[in-house]
């Protein structure tokens, strides 16, 4: 695992959106992993940019987000489809019919769930997943206890988790208890992880996830086991990793590493 520390958030979403475009330049049919939450938001607005000022090309591109709420239609304002065409399809040129979103109103979740998974794996699987992380440690909605191996399924979330996102809704109420997600085990045959985590309210997962065991109880812990996961942090994130002065000598040391 590569740990990337940056002064601030704007700059750690630049670096992340950089290493999301070095795919995309190597392999203009890029299949990408799109995650949701505010973490990603500065990274989607900063691949927008490439695409209006750099030419960064989206029309061959192919993308599967990590998950949906359950019982929220498409055009529920607080709903991830919602949140991915507000927050990026629209501000780059990638054809609707390539973007792939969980459906959270499908009449049949494990049939949707194993065409989900098919269609991952019908265009070749992904190359580069995007990932925030939760408080409680979760990668996409597999919330503790969610099997390192799992697949995308139907979740019953954590309390924690519905705390945090009642945020975007009018009362806790209304937030979902369900949600449709990619499993760990789903994530992890993605060929590049990319996580962003900013702000000292993640700093305790982050450590867990970084240093701690591999275990169920933290999934963004099974990240350890991929061979090309990089985590993007800004310093108030990483203020609880023990190992901090090491990943920061070994960015600063990066540019001299034999190559071959
Ligand atoms: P956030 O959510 O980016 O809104 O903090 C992260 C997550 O739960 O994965």
């Amino acid at each position: 695992m590569e740990v990337i520390i940056h002064k601030s958030y704007e700059a750690m979403s630049r670096a992340a959106a950089q290493a999301v475009a070095e795919v995309m330049n190597a392999k203009p049919n890029a299949v990408l992993g799109l995650a949701t939450g505010s973490t990603p938001l500065a990274l989607y607005q900063e691949l927008a940019r490439m695409h209006e000022e750099e030419g960064l090309d989206f029309r061959r591109v192919t993308t599967f987000n990590l998950d949906e709420y359950v019982g929220l239609p498409q055009h529920h304002e607080q709903s991830y489809h919602y949140f991915m065409q507000e927050n990026f399809f629209n501000h780059v040129n990638i054809p609707p019919e390539n973007t792939n979103v969980p459906s959270g109103t499908t009449h049949n979740y494990k049939s949707f769930c194993e065409w989900y998974e098919k269609r991952i794996k019908d265009v070749g699987g992904i190359d580069v997943q995007i990932l925030g992380i939760g408080s409680d440690g979760h990668i996409a909605f597999n919330e503790p206890g969610s099997s390192l191996s799992s697949r995308t399924r139907l979740k019953t979330l954590a309390k924690p988790t519905i705390d945090d996102n009642a945020r975007f809704f009018k009362s806790r109420e209304e937030v979902p208890i369900y949600a449709i997600t990619m499993g760990v085990g789903t994530i992890l045959e993605a060929r590049k992880l990319v996580m962003v985590a900013n702000g000292p309210k993640k700093a305790d997962a982050i450590a867990a996830a970084v240093e701690g065991p591999v275990s169920s109880m933290i999934t963004a812990s099974a990240l350890q086991l991929h061979p090309d996961a990089e985590v993007f942090l800004d310093e108030p994130a990483a203020s609880k990793l023990k190992m901090r002065e090491y990943y920061e000598w070994i960015q600063l040391k990066k540019p001299g590493a034999p190559r071959v």
